[in-house]
């Protein structure tokens, strides 16, 4: 179908209508927000003299629910300008409006007659063929076409975002029977191309897949948490990160959702499921009664599991709600015995036979809850999906989990699956046992490279639909591994593409990475025709450099060694920006330090939208010295001509580095000069590897010849370090900050003014990375450097000494 959406109405500015709007904003569209006229003025309002007719008064509602929005943190908008892509509105005077757009999604009111009453009024007003969805969370999608028209209801369908729309990737597509596939088909795609979405096709049952599923798992856990008497932190300790789950846990996040939320959500699953064998479990257990009585639901009210209290000086202190008293609590740091042994295996799906053997507390929790969760989901299919891939991707994209639940039993073994399900007393679904017998493994298969789900109906593996375009380096392990060690691996992409991924912790760069940076490109230089350096990782692109040594080094004051370290950092860097064939940087998540000077250095940067990149070395008492400091000021000798004042243009980068400024999207790093604009910007991470090997074929067909250093960096010398000085000693008189970071400052002011130079001149790259190098090195010997860096090393923060 060739369909396109330029203007986008959302009906409704509560709190997903607001975020839905902010995000279509993001990706280009024009929005149209409404929202209901109110009934009555405000005593400010009455004082003004306006009337129920003014404007501002029509609007207020839309008006303050979208401020509120761009207030909210995380930010929903990529970029602030982003906010003028949104026009603000009410239903009773703008409706029509939705004439002239493309796609109508409505946000409002959970209740079926009030939305159908509204969507009687669209069909009166949209022209034929104009998209209508919905955003409801559980009211049957069917139940609110009926009554419409026909060309309503062939291009109506649901469409589920999960709060908060930006961030979290799941996007599920409810059509009725009488959807047109075409637009299924339509909003499968473009939720995934250009909202960035796993889009999930579901069937029209009860909370669909990722609520039925994940409330079911929420509920179950707090029961088993009743039962065992586990407290809220020692709960949340172990269904987070230990598990590949949000840092947040079982009860902070729902302090975060509001307990009203899953409350509404289980207590009508409980009503609308009399057929679901496990429906008893939706029934809320008695703590979460009583804190719905005493309004206790979360961040919203003030408190819910946890409470946030100033304490003793005015700083704040974190309580948690004692299960057994209900009454508040300080909050305790808690510690299972298995967790050291579970913490040193990096990779998540060897962790579970760990955690689920041990003979503690944690093991007897893993196994209920697991165990649990594992039955009830082979009861679902195909109630709410024919296929158990969907269950895995809504949970994984809805709630954020690393590992889906039929992954998470193929990684401790079918067998063993069911036999820990048999131990607690109950029995997969009868087609499990028959996998188990057929000898074929598990529910997924790796083939090729790609990956494959078992297919109930059929007893065979069919691929994953869409998997083409995407690159899973998991599913390429065994296949694919050119070379390895120890802190990243090469893999062999296809299409005489080289890929480079790094696994150090949180993909540091340390000597391995170092290595294989200069091996990718060494290998691709000969037998390639170009290189991606990316990884699939949950949390970060590449954190940084790794000070482990660099600290060692330095407190022992070897500083031949350091400027070695540095001097191989550097050219690290410059190899990637001067290979002889093209190289591209895939960032995501954190991109900080020298992971943001690779990324400076690529040749070409495809970023997921979702990349928060800065160059943050001033936090540990350094300066950018991997080329970054360097290639800013070559970035703005390149803005020079634009006709800015060129001193604003260095001054806007210097106070970036200065302040150790992160980006909060791709968007921002491009208003920062951390991507270009030849850099690409991809919505959906999953096609981020992809996208960067077309990147390197592009650059390659082009006939991408090796570039030559540069020698034409115009800096400016005195005038910019004069200008920097001021600033930075007025920063140090108002105490904005310490002698240190004035120290630093003012070091990196003469690297990036291309040192004390009486007036503007070229210089070539060596020359700056000279500079880069002699002021790292000098930072190297301060205490307070030392300090910083030893404070991030032992696992904390880095004091603002
Ligand atoms: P909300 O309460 O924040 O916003 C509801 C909106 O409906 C408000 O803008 C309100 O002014 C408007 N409204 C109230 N009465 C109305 C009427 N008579 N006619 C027209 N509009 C009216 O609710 P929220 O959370 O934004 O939910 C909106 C929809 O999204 C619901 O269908 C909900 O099930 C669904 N949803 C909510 C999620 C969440 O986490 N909050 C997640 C996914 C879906």
């Amino acid at each position: 179908m060739n369909r396109t959406i330029r203007k986008v109405a959302v009906l409704g500015s509560g709190i997903m209508g607001s975020r839905i709007a902010a995000h279509f904003a993001n990706i280009g569209c024009e929005v149209l927000l409404l929202d209901i006229v109110p009934r009555e003025l405000t005593p400010a309002e009455q004082a003004k003299g306006l009337t129920i007719e003014s404007k501002p008064v029509r609007n207020r509602l839309v008006n303050e629910a979208f401020q509120n929005t761009l207030k909210a943190n995380p930010a929903p908008l990529y970029a602030k300008e982003f906010a003028s892509r949104v026009t603000l509105g009410n239903f009773d005077d703008d409706l029509a409006k939705i004439k002239d757009c493309d796609w109508v999604l409505e946000a409002i009111v959970e209740r079926l007659d009030i939305k159908r009453s509204l969507y009687e009024k669209v069909d009166a007003l949209r022209k034929p063929g104009t998209l209508v969805t919905s955003n409801t969370s559980g009211i049957p999608i069917h139940l609110m076409a009926e009554g419409r028209s026909e060309d309503f209801r062939r291009h109506f369908c649901g469409t589920h975002f999960f709060n908060p729309p930006r961030y979290l990737r799941l996007l599920e597509i409810i059509p009725t029977p009488e959807t047109d596939p075409a637009v299924t088909d339509f909003l499968m795609r473009y939720g995934d191309l250009f909202l960035g979405k796993t889009t999930v096709r579901c069937k029209d049952t009860p909370a669909f897949i990722a609520n039925r599923v994940g409330i079911y798992a929420l509920v179950s856990t707090m029961k088993v948490v009743e039962e065992m008497g586990l407290t809220v932190e020692e709960t949340d300790k172990l269904t987070s990160e230990i598990v590949g789950r949000p840092k947040s846990g079982t009860f902070r996040l729902s302090d975060v959702v509001g307990l009203d939320t899953t409350v509404s959500v289980s207590n009508s699953l409980y009503q609308t499921l009399t057929h679901d064998e496990s429906r008893e479990t939706f029934q809320l257990p008695a703590m979460v009664q009583r804190l719905m009585e005493t309004k206790w639901l979360g961040d919203k009210t003030g408190q819910g599991f946890y409470k946030k209290v100033k304490g003793a000086g005015g700083k704040s202190e974190i309580l948690a709600l004692d299960l057994n008293t209900f009454e508040y609590r300080p909050s305790e740091k808690v510690k299972f015995e298995v967790f050291n042994q579970a913490k040193k295996i990096d990779r998540l799906s060897e962790r579970f036979g760990v955690l689920l053997a041990d003979a503690g507390k944690a093991g007897e929790f893993y196994r209920k809850t697991f165990t649990d969760l594992f039955r009830y989901v082979t009861y679902r299919l195909p109630e709410i999906s024919d296929e158990l891939y969907r269950i895995d991707e809504a949970i994984k994209a809805g709630f954020g989990w690393q590992m889906g639940i039929f992954e998470t039993w193929d990684a401790i073994g079918l067998q063993k699956g069911i036999e820990l399900i048999e131990a607690q007393g109950g029995k997969p679904a009868d087609w499990v046992y028959e996998l188990a017998q057929s000898g074929k493994g598990g529910f997924y298969a790796v083939e090729a490279g790609r990956k494959q789900f078992y297919d109930i109906p059929s007893k065979r593996y069919l691929p994953i639909p869409g998997q083409e375009n995407f690159i899973i380096l998991d599913n390429l392990r065994k296949s694919n591994v050119v070379w390895q060690n120890a802190e990243s691996t090469l893999f062999d992409l296809g299409d005489g593409v080289l890929g480079l991924e790094f696994h150090s912790k949180l993909n540091t760069f340390g000597a391995g990475v170092i290595e294989g940076v200069h091996r990718g490109i060494s290998l691709a230089e000969k037998e390639y025709r170009g290189l991606v350096i990316g990884n699939d990782s949950a949390e970060a692109f590449s954190a940084g450099a790794n000070l482990a040594m660099l600290f060692m080094y330095s407190a022992q004051q070897e500083f031949d060694e350091v400027n070695l370290m540095i001097a191989q950092f550097q050219q690290t860097m410059m190899r990637v920006r001067y290979s002889a064939v093209p190289v591209v940087v895939a960032p995501h998540t954190l991109a900080l330090g020298g992971g943001c000077e690779i990324t400076l250095h690529a040749d070409r940067v495809v970023a997921a939208a979702e990349s928060y990149i800065g160059l943050v070395e001033v936090g540990v008492g350094l300066i950018p010295a991997g080329g970054g400091t360097k290639e800013m000021a070559a970035r703005c000798s390149d803005l020079y001509q634009s006709g800015d004042p060129e001193l604003n243009i260095l001054q806007a980068a210097f106070m970036n580095i200065a302040t150790a400024k992160v980006s909060t999207s791709a968007e921002e790093a491009r208003q920062m000069n951390y991507l270009r604009r030849g850099d690409q910007i991809v919505l959906n991470r999953s096609r981020l590897l992809a996208e960067a090997k077309q990147a390197v074929l592009e650059l390659a067909d082009e006939g991408y010849t090796q570039p030559k250093q540069r020698a034409d960096i115009k800096v400016l010398g005195k005038s910019a370090i004069a200008l920097f000085a001021a600033g930075v000693a007025q920063m140090r008189l108002a105490s904005y900050i310490s002698d240190h970071d004035a120290k630093i400052a003012s070091k990196l002011a003469y690297v990036i003014a291309g040192g004390d130079l009486s007036y503007p001149q070229l210089v070539t790259e060596q020359y700056l990375l000279d500079l880069e190098r002699e002021a790292f090195l000098s930072l190297c010997g301060e205490r307070k450097t030392l300090e910083r860096m030893q404070g991030l090393l032992t696992g904390g923060k880095p004091p603002r000494n």
